[in-house]
């Protein structure tokens, strides 16, 4: 491979990202980054520790307390994310979390503070990182953007099937509900909003399986890995 490009992948809650960025990485030996993971920490932390949302000078104390860094897990063959030291990559997808997360990740502090992050884990490219505002906002020069959708009711049944695992008592209708306020929360807020970059190349996985939309988007990665 003759050079490393960043690869940048956003779209609505539960299109499957992760899961691609996961297969991409993996294939092309780059870092992933789930930045949802961060924002979910975050959440976590804030939730934990009593923060009000619109309480500004206690967000900004809290947010220097808070280190956050990945480490790959052999077991499950991806990398887990730690929040001062302790591993939270179960407690973060909880719906305690995935209820305020829209909340927390719309507060431009805690954007800034993500964000800086993220921009620094992507200096020596070699990365595929997935969220909301990557191809926008944390790589605008990014080789490759991805915008990944698909249908609300396939996506609500695909995290059903994830968080039942957790918890029992989770039904569809929950799920669904979760859905659509995130994806309302995170496409109209103020800051950094979910929205297609205009270079960014359209994949819609309905109708096509997990290996499918791996091999199109790993073609448009080699085509500009070159
Ligand atoms: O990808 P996810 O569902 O784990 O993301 C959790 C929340 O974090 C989601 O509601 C939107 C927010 N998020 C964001 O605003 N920007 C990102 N880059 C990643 C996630």
């Amino acid at each position: 491979m003759s050079h490393k490009i960043i690869i940048a992948i956003d779209g609505y809650s539960s299109c499957g990202k992760s899961t691609l960025a996961k297969a991409l990485a993996t294939k092309l030996e780059y870092v992933f980054i789930d930045t949802g993971a961060m924002y979910r920490s975050i959440a976590l932390y804030f939730l934990r520790n009593h923060i009000a949302f619109d309480d500004q000078p206690a967000i900004e104390s809290a947010l220097h307390n808070i280190k956050l860094h990945f480490e790959f897990n052999p077991v499950t063959q991806k990398s887990d994310i730690f929040l001062n030291g302790e591993n939270v990559e179960a407690l973060i997808r909880e719906m305690k979390v995935s209820s305020k997360v829209s909340e927390v990740a719309s507060i431009a502090a805690v954007r800034d503070f993500a964000v800086a992050q993220q921009q620094a884990m992507g200096v020596d490219k070699g990365i595929v990182m997935d969220g909301r505002d990557i191809g926008t906002v944390v790589f605008p020069q990014a080789e490759l953007k991805l915008f990944v959708t698909a249908d609300p009711l396939i996506r609500a049944n695909r995290r059903l099937l994830e968080l039942k695992a957790v918890d029992p008592n989770i039904t569809l209708e929950i799920v669904a509900e979760n859905l659509k306020h995130r994806d309302l929360m995170d496409s109209t807020r103020e800051h950094s909003p979910l929205r297609q970059a205009n270079d960014a190349l359209v994949l819609d996985n309905t109708h096509i399986s997990k290996q499918e939309q791996f091999e199109i988007a790993l073609n448009w990665a080699m085509e500009r890995i070159g």
